[in-house]
């Protein structure tokens, strides 16, 4: 898989047109959803090297990420003209990017694409490292391809078009981030103060953030090894999703990931020897920031089944990714199913 160039931008319109210039094409496409055609497209209709360019746009959030979705943007991009030579801008959230890089990547073989990410949580994560994909037979991410984009860039600006919550949820796969990479980081990243967000200063955690998950990619870009350290906190988090979506009340990915790091620590503390207060802190910086996810122990076994139907996991067995300490990563940790109840009792006992 080649690297992916991620620019942070400094002037936009510049780093946009040193980006296009660096993949030939013949024609360009701007992959939008209904939110960033209102919110975020305006900022590139305007510029001059996208006047001829074809917008597609399809529905915002994850109920559209599907094959019909996917069909329809093949189909545009079929009807418009596009060849093996034309160009496609993905500009939005993780939704966007992850269907835009798959349409991208399966269109006559593979065309050249561009990841513009709208939201936090696609700024640091789900646009850098080359996932692509659709959900599809009810599962998440179920049908895609590694491949990555040809470039990235970062434009903080479109960050003060989320709303609170959205970049909180963004947030989360940051201080995931620092927890599997170093105090230093980690510590700044729980002392941020989120109630006066200096833009300024999150731009320089963005790109602390992105280095890490960039490090982690180049060493295994297809996941066999250290690439897992990413999934600390989706195991527990990904089975609060699935239950939240199951019971009619969805809750945003990344949130779900932060209280899924509550109980993964709580694991790492058990099973792997991370620090008490190291995990008390952080689980502090959540409950503050993020609040809580109600659950009783009735629905302990219906959680421990999402778990049990992650596709990271073999042989029917739960696969976490566990640390020692802040950067001391422990992949394929396995644990019993009495453990992880405890740590959903822990959850429920310090998130009250
Ligand atoms: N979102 C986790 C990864 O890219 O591997």
């Amino acid at each position: 898989m080649s690297k992916q160039e991620i620019i942070l931008c400094e002037e936009f319109e510049k780093a946009l047109a040193e980006a296009i210039n660096k993949c030939q094409h013949d024609k360009i496409f701007i992959l939008t959803d209904d939110q960033t055609h209102l919110l975020c497209f305006p900022k590139l209709a305007e510029l001059a090297i996208l006047k001829d360019a074809i917008e597609i746009t399809i529905g915002a959030t994850d109920t559209n990420k599907n094959l019909k979705t996917l069909a329809s943007v093949w189909q545009t991009l079929s009807d418009k003209g596009a060849t093996r030579h034309s160009l496609l801008i993905n500009l939005g959230g993780g939704m966007v990017t992850d269907l835009g890089g798959f349409a991208a990547s399966s269109f006559k073989r593979g065309i050249n694409y561009i990841n513009i990410p709208t939201t936090l949580l696609s700024m640091v994560d789900a646009s850098v490292g080359g996932k692509t994909g659709i959900n599809f037979n009810g599962l998440k991410n179920e049908i895609g391809v590694f491949s990555t984009a040809n470039s990235v860039l970062i434009e903080t600006d479109f960050l003060r078009t989320l709303n609170d919550q959205n970049v909180f949820s963004g947030y989360a796969e940051m201080l995931k981030h620092g927890l599997i990479s170093n105090t230093k980081h980690w510590a700044e990243l729980i002392n941020f103060d989120t109630n006066r967000i200096d833009y300024i200063k999150l731009k320089e955690l963005i790109s602390s953030s992105i280095q890490v998950k960039e490090n982690i990619v180049e060493q295994d870009p297809l996941e066999h090894s250290i690439r897992k350290a990413l999934n600390f906190g989706h195991t527990i988090g990904h089975a609060f999703e699935s239950l939240s979506l199951a019971e009619n009340r969805p809750i945003l990915h990344g949130y779900a990931v932060a209280w899924g790091i509550v109980c993964e620590l709580y694991l790492s503390h058990l099973k792997t020897g991370f620090p008490s207060d190291k995990m008390h802190e952080t689980i502090r910086f959540i409950r503050d920031n993020y609040g809580t996810f109600t659950y009783n122990c009735k629905e302990y076994d219906r959680l421990y089944n999402f778990m049990l139907h992650d596709k990271k996991n073999t042989a029917g067995i739960v696969n976490f990714t566990l640390l020692k300490n802040i950067g001391k990563i422990s992949i394929d940790q396995t644990t019993d199913k009495k453990t992880i109840f405890e740590a959903l009792d822990f959850y429920r006992e310090c998130m009250s």
